[in-house]
């Protein structure tokens, strides 16, 4: 985004052909009354705007950009390709998607296009042209937004068109049929190939699928989802050269590879529905929002989409309570966001979305919702200097898409390992403790952080592993839990005993796993009484293992069931450094007490040191200014003591400079040095 006009944006999806002609003046008049900066618009614009094969009718969508453009707004500008209109469905049936099972997903929806299509991608970029081309150099044009949440509703199709897709991409990957043959394995269960003809999707099979081909049909549909960004975004890099590219990701998305995305993007952007019937919310958006900063190197992102209040599609929608909306955006902002946007603008009347909240409700401007969006939209507009400076961490937590696609697979010693909750567990940790954390593949240089967290690894390369160890060798501290390193890229095992390619590394040997049923948990004992494991009542659960130690000594052992006496928590020096392993699933208190342990020796603290219970605090600068967001997500008033005398940039201290806040619940207060 253009540094000249420096701020955080504010605004939301904007959808004026909901609405007659009459209402758009009033729109943006509202739009300017809230501190709207930036809107999205045109996103499911392409049967209004096509209204039949090739005939294209952009007047009212000029009138659209010229109101906007001429009350001084932004436009976040979709590619309008992310719903296909009836007249194409109809005229090519052939792009609608299809279930393992071989059902096809129908019109009525949205979404409802096959990513492998070739039919889809066509009309998609003939329109893109069209879009481009048109706005090109229209004055209100931002940032480019193509498609909208990519795997949304389609996160794999298994039609005969992506079959054909498949083939082609296998014959890329692997040459020869002798070659994939030997990467999946299929010497087992009579599944060797002759021709790659032979290859279907992973349909619905009797019995499990091939592991190596399920984890490819992974690969292959992220790649299909993101050939079509590509595809547009080819037309918007040619067209508009010098206008910023970007689309909506989701949150723990599993089709998207968020960090193999983000190459192909100029700035990272989230929807993100902070759920209010979840008091952990907040942990799930730090998960994230660190995540999306740390995708591009630290760039700040743009929360794209979320709720003002409500939403339309849990199982029960209650509103977001008072100061919560504010506080979740502002959390946003302090992780590095430079936009906050919500969906949308004016509620709908009618169709599936119209009980979804909107910046201008039903009710219209004397509502809860609309009176606290656009006391946010000033607040932000207050502090413009945050927008484009950047925060530091001396963690990093690893993850890897490929990883987490094989993790869950069917026929493993357990269906229970979930990746998202396994690695916001870790996250945790660091987040309950204060500290700063970075989100990366484990393909990232490691060296400029003191401490590295990888939560369950299963799959991992050569490569990878090798950079652990140098990392560590180099004086890192280093902490991996249980089930990682297991197979390579092809879901092969590592041969050499569990771990093989982490064994030296770590100083141990896990003969058996022993994942644990649904509600049993084992006793853990830490081997020093008074360490942070030492606490009675600690306990594991979700997965033990027997480990057998090879240099490693041991920090914890289990107390109860088959495994008693052995290993449930270690550490071994490893040149300068040291590596850590977890065996088993800690409970929340002693997975804390176990990083604190760890990122002490690895000599990371907090951003503020004495924060109180529930109170996040981050750092943003740049050479100009040092700001230092506070944030409290618990439900007492929380005083912080500042670590020298500080300006309050929003709101209730005034200009002086103070030493302390105090911040009731859902209280955010942003301070600069
Ligand atoms: C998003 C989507 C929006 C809207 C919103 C409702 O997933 O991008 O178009 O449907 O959800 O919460």
């Amino acid at each position: 985004m253009k540094r000249s006009d420096r701020r955080i944006h504010f605004g939301g999806d904007y959808y004026p052909e909901q609405w007659p002609e009459e209402v758009w003046a009033e729109d943006t008049r509202l739009m300017k009354e809230a501190g709207v900066t930036m809107v999205t618009a045109g996103v499911f614009a392409w049967a209004q705007v096509e209204p039949r094969p090739g005939d294209f009718d952009f007047g009212w969508f000029d009138r659209v950009m010229d109101n906007l453009a001429q009350a001084g707004l932004r436009v976040c500008l979709a590619t309008m390709t992310a719903s296909p209109p009836p007249w194409l469905t109809r005229l090519h049936p052939e792009i609608l998607p299809e279930t393992e099972d071989g059902r096809r997903k129908w019109p009525g929806g949205r979404q409802h296009y096959c990513p492998s299509s070739p039919v889809y991608r066509e009309y998609a970029t003939r329109l893109v042209e069209q879009v481009a081309g048109r706005y090109a150099q229209h004055p209100a044009l931002e940032v480019w937004h193509v498609g909208n949440e990519y795997g949304c509703h389609i996160r794999q199709c298994f039609c005969d068109v992506s079959a054909a897709d498949f083939r082609r991409w296998l014959g890329e990957r692997y040459g020869t049929v002798g070659a994939l043959n030997e990467a999946w394995s299929t010497a087992f269960w009579s599944q060797r190939y002759d021709s790659f003809d032979e290859v279907l999707p992973p349909r619905l099979a009797p019995t499990f699928a091939n592991p190596s081909q399920q984890l490819d049909y992974w690969r292959f549909s992220d790649d299909a989802l993101r050939q079509c960004f590509l595809a547009e975004t080819e037309v918007l890099r040619r067209v508009t050269p010098d206008v910023p590219v970007t689309t909506n990701l989701m949150p723990h998305h599993k089709p998207v590879d968020a960090f193999e995305w983000a190459r192909h993007q100029d700035v990272m952007s989230l929807d993100f529905y902070q759920d209010p019937h979840d008091p952990d919310t907040h942990l799930s958006a730090a998960y994230n929002f660190d995540l999306m900063r740390s995708a591009r190197g630290g760039q700040p992102w743009l929360l794209l989409e979320q709720a003002p209040s409500a939403v339309n599609w849990r199982p029960r929608n209650g509103p977001k309570p008072p100061g919560a909306m504010r506080l979740w955006s502002w959390q946003a902002v302090a992780q590095g966001a430079d936009a906050i946007m919500y969906f949308q603008w004016r509620q709908s009347r009618g169709g599936a979305e119209k009980f979804h909240s909107a910046m201008l409700p039903h009710g219209g401007t004397g509502t809860r919702i609309h009176r606290e969006v656009s006391d946010l939209g000033r607040e932000l507009g207050s502090v413009p200097e945050i927008a484009g400076t950047r925060s530091r961490a001396d963690a990093a937590l690893l993850t890897d898409w490929n990883s987490w696609w094989a993790l869950e697979l069917d026929s493993r010693p357990s269906t229970a390992l979930d990746q998202a909750l396994i690695n916001r567990a870790h996250h945790r940790a660091l987040f309950d403790a204060g500290v700063a954390c970075d989100v990366l593949p484990p393909s990232s240089e490691l060296s400029g952080y003191k401490l590295v967290v990888v939560p369950n690894l299963y799959l991992l390369g050569e490569d990878d592993a090798r950079r652990l160890a140098q990392y560590v060798e180099g004086g890192g501290q280093l902490l991996v839990s249980f089930f990682s390193g297991i197979v390579d890229g092809c879901d092969r095992v590592h041969l050499g005993g569990y771990p093989a390619p982490l064994r030296e590394l770590l100083g141990l040997r896990v003969e058996e796993f022993w994942p644990l049923d649904e509600g049993v948990s084992v006793p853990v004992e830490g081997v020093d009484p008074g360490g942070p494991l030492g606490a009675p009542g600690t306990e594991g659960d979700l997965w033990s293992e027997a480990v057998e130690l090879e240099g490693a000594e041991a920090v914890a052992v289990f107390r109860g069931g088959e495994l008693a006496g052995r290993p449930a928590v270690t550490r071994h020096a490893y040149g300068a450094g040291t590596a850590w392993y977890i065996g088993t699933r800690l409970h929340r208190a002693a997975m804390r007490g176990l990083m604190d342990q760890v990122r002490q020796a690895a000599g990371v603290g907090p951003v503020l040191a004495g924060l109180p219970e529930g109170v996040q605090a981050t750092v943003r600068e740049d050479d100009e200014h040092r700001f230092l967001f506070l944030l409290n997500h618990g439900d007492e008033d929380a005083v912080v003591e500042l670590p020298e005398p500080m300006r309050d940039r929003l709101g209730p201290y005034g200009t002086d400079r103070v030493t302390a806040v105090t911040l009731p619940p859902r209280g955010v207060a942003v301070m600069e040095h």
